[in-house]
């Protein structure tokens, strides 16, 4: 059965089919109206979303399906103590797929193991945020025409920012691609996608303390919120959080030809009056999620029971009863997941769940 739990999840040849799909819908609309008539899709979020569960209900609802789930875990038997494995057990009985959103890390591929039907995850906590990927990679193909060879630069919180951390795992798939990191000490790349991600897959990288010294070499702007509530020290969150506001005059150090682009939700980290700037792809990125979305659902239905389209080479997990994943935020110190890990090329052992680095 084919998930989608982490970009790695799919081949590029799958991304590029799935690109290339939402490209065909977006051309030619009418065409998939109905595909999806009699199949529903259940949207279970555990945590707040505007954009990623409204596009997953438009995208069903544009091909003719049907949409079912909660946007409160509370208004479900979750607030009665049932586990997310037993949740997805009751709702592939109801549902031929399931987009899931989770504030505990590695919900969604626990979820996986006892679940009869895909599930996307449709992010957890900070970790991973797949279909905003393949939203963002939708969005710099029509934006710039290609994806192989850009420069991409990631402001703001890079450490917390699952969306950062998708995106830079799916560009290793891509050609002579460059990233530059802007971003304070505080909330800098994880270790684990610069080494396990960059260093291992050969993306240059390089990070930097201000927008203004590589403006004018970027292709892509991803820009995010830097999260007042990570720091611990006020003042040092008012030190630096102005060096990551794009505003008119950073933008005009930019190329002609460049796209900016912002997950969103923003808070003042792109002022409003970039918004009139051709190069302010964020809210043709809203669409395109949407889009990208009707394409991910047509696919992982056809490709449900398709041999050539499964997981990822199973790896054979690490069991070892006296360690434990460090993260109090990951599925296996929050359900009865065993605590199960995964051994990199080099050599460190990380949750299999969540990635946290336990030795
Ligand atoms: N980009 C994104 O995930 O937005 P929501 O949190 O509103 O879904």
């Amino acid at each position: 059965m084919k998930h989608l739990i982490d970009p790695t999840d799919l081949t590029k040849q799958e991304i590029d089919e799935i690109i290339s799909l939402a490209q065909d819908i977006i051309a030619h609309r009418e065409r998939y109206q109905g595909s999806m008539s009699h199949k529903k899709l259940a949207t279970l979020f555990y945590e707040p979303s505007t954009r990623t569960r409204l596009s997953f209900t438009s995208a069903m609802m544009e091909l003719g399906g049907n949409v079912l789930g909660f946007s409160d875990a509370r208004s479900s038997s979750v607030s009665k103590g049932e586990s997310v494995q037993d949740t997805v057990r009751v709702v592939g009985c109801f549902a031929d797929v399931i987009a899931m959103r989770h504030h505990i890390e590695g919900a969604q591929l626990y979820a996986t193991e006892v679940s009869t039907v895909p599930i996307i995850n449709a992010g957890d906590g900070s970790h991973s945020h797949p279909t905003q990927t393949l939203t963002d990679l939708l969005t710099i193909q029509r934006e710039l025409g290609h994806i192989d060879g850009i420069t991409i630069g990631f402001c703001g919180d890079l450490r917390f920012g699952r969306t950062v951390h998708s995106l830079i795992k799916a560009l290793s798939r891509y050609k002579d691609i460059k990233v530059i990191l802007i971003a304070p000490d505080e909330l800098k790349l994880p270790d684990y996608i610069k080494q396990d991600v960059c260093e291992r897959t050969g993306i240059p990288y390089r990070e930097v303390a201000t927008m203004e010294e590589v403006m004018g070499e970027l292709d892509v702007l991803y820009m995010t919120r830097v999260q007042k509530e990570r720091f611990l020290d006020e003042d040092e969150f008012d030190r630096v959080k102005d060096s990551f506001v794009l505003d008119a005059a950073r933008m005009s150090l930019a190329k002609k030809k460049m796209a900016v682009l912002h997950p969103l939700p923003r808070v003042n980290e792109i002022l409003t009056e970039v918004d009139a700037d051709p190069r302010a792809a964020y809210f043709r990125q809203v669409e395109n999620g949407k889009f990208v979305r009707e394409a991910l659902i047509v696919k992982l239905l056809e490709w449900k029971d398709d041999p050539e389209h499964g997981m990822p080479a199973d790896e054979t997990p690490v069991e070892d009863p006296e360690l434990r994943c460090p993260n109090k935020k990951c599925i296996c110190n929050n359900e009865h997941a065993p605590h199960r890990f995964r051994r990199t090329e080099n050599g460190v052992l990380r949750c299999w769940y969540c990635d946290s680095k336990v030795r």
